[in-house]
């Protein structure tokens, strides 16, 4: 950490969907960025997945090779979450569970110095509930950003009742280091996106059983009438079929609103494994190459 409180090394855990898009914005604007998994199985394709979106972004003439090279070379991939000891700031990407997320953090409280922050990705767990598993609750908040990182400007800055009042300014300016911009939020589950975004989600999946349309019109309706880049249903294979089902959940319990409650048809299809893009399928199957098609919901 630097004399004015500028972190200067950072870590991600979980490399999947999120943690690969968080280290890739963090390496582009100059950290080393320590990079953790739970095998190097798990570490292969959220690295593989890196280097094609600065593939990407070199294509068009946005970074050049030796920029590409360079933001590669930040990042420090590990198995270890004793890696990550010399870290200033810890953003965790892992799955959509407290438990697992209360593990981790309480691991990370015994590695790394008091004076390191944490911060939790979470789509919808309270930070609240989290935090208590350290024992550096001021030093504790949310950062919440967007699929794909690498193209949504946005990131929630979550506080909650604990967080210091610079820890958390501290925490803003991080993210507009990275060329996002924050927003500001209480602890509140789902915070500001997903608290608007679920239902809306939750709602396609109603309408489809409700036989309002089909999965394709009601994609096109969305996009055409409302102006969204997404349908609802090519929306929820990109954001994962699995964290949405475990959001809803978290959010229902929260607030005890029908609204949050996941549909069946979204609880069957994550039981059978069809978790949406990442899996292959789930609302489209994307197995084959050419346009991604709409399953048979039987
Ligand atoms: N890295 C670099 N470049 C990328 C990229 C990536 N990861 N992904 C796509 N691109 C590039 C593409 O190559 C493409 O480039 P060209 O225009 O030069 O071909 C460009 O970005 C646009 O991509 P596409 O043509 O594939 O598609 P698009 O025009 O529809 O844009 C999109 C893609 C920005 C993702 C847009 O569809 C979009 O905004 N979708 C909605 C995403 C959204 O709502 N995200 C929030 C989800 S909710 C969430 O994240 C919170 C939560 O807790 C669940
Ligand atoms: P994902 O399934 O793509 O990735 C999770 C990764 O975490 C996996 O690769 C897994 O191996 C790894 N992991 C699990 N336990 C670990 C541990 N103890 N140590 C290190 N790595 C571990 O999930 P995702 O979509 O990237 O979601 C991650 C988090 O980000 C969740 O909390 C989710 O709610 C949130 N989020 C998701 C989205 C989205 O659109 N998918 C958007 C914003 C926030």
């Amino acid at each position: 950490m630097t004399k004015d409180g500028k972190f200067e090394a950072i870590g991600v855990v979980g490399c999947g969907l999120m943690g690969s898009g968080i280290a890739q914005a963090c390496a582009t604007a100059g950290y080393p960025t320590q990079v953790a998994e739970v095998s190097e199985e798990r570490l292969k394709p959220g690295l593989e997945s890196i280097r094609k979106s600065l593939e990407k972004f070199q294509s068009k003439g946005q970074i050049s090779g030796e920029q590409a090279a360079a933001i590669q070379g930040r990042l420090r991939p590990t198995t270890r979450l004793e890696d990550l000891a010399g870290c200033d700031l810890v953003i965790e990407a892992i799955v959509e569970n407290l438990a697992a997320k209360r593990e981790l953090f309480a691991r990370l409280d015994g590695r790394l110095r008091p004076e390191a922050v944490f911060a939790s990705n979470t789509s919808s767990l309270p930070i609240t509930e989290i935090m208590t598993a350290t024992r550096r609750p001021e030093r504790f908040v949310g950062l919440h950003f967007f699929n794909p990182v690498a193209l949504m400007p946005l990131v929630e800055v979550v506080r909650t009742v604990a967080t210091d009042a610079g820890v958390y300014e501290q925490v803003v300016a991080f993210a507009a280091s990275l060329g996002k911009t924050p927003v500001r939020t209480g602890d509140r589950s789902g915070f500001i996106v997903n608290r608007l975004l679920i239902p809306y989600l939750l709602d396609a999946v109603r309408a489809l059983e409700e036989g309002a349309g089909s999965m394709e019109d009601i994609d096109r309706a969305m996009k055409l009438g409302c102006g969204y880049p997404m349908g609802p249903f090519t929306l929820l294979d990109f954001v994962g079929l699995d964290t949405t089902y475990y959001a809803a959940e978290i959010m229902y319990n929260e607030f005890r609103e029908r609204r949050f409650a996941p549909p069946p048809l979204l609880k069957r299809m994550v039981l059978a494994g069809w978790h949406g893009r990442k899996a292959g399928r789930g609302f489209y199957d994307y197995r084959q190459p050419g346009p991604p098609r709409p399953v048979a919901l039987g």
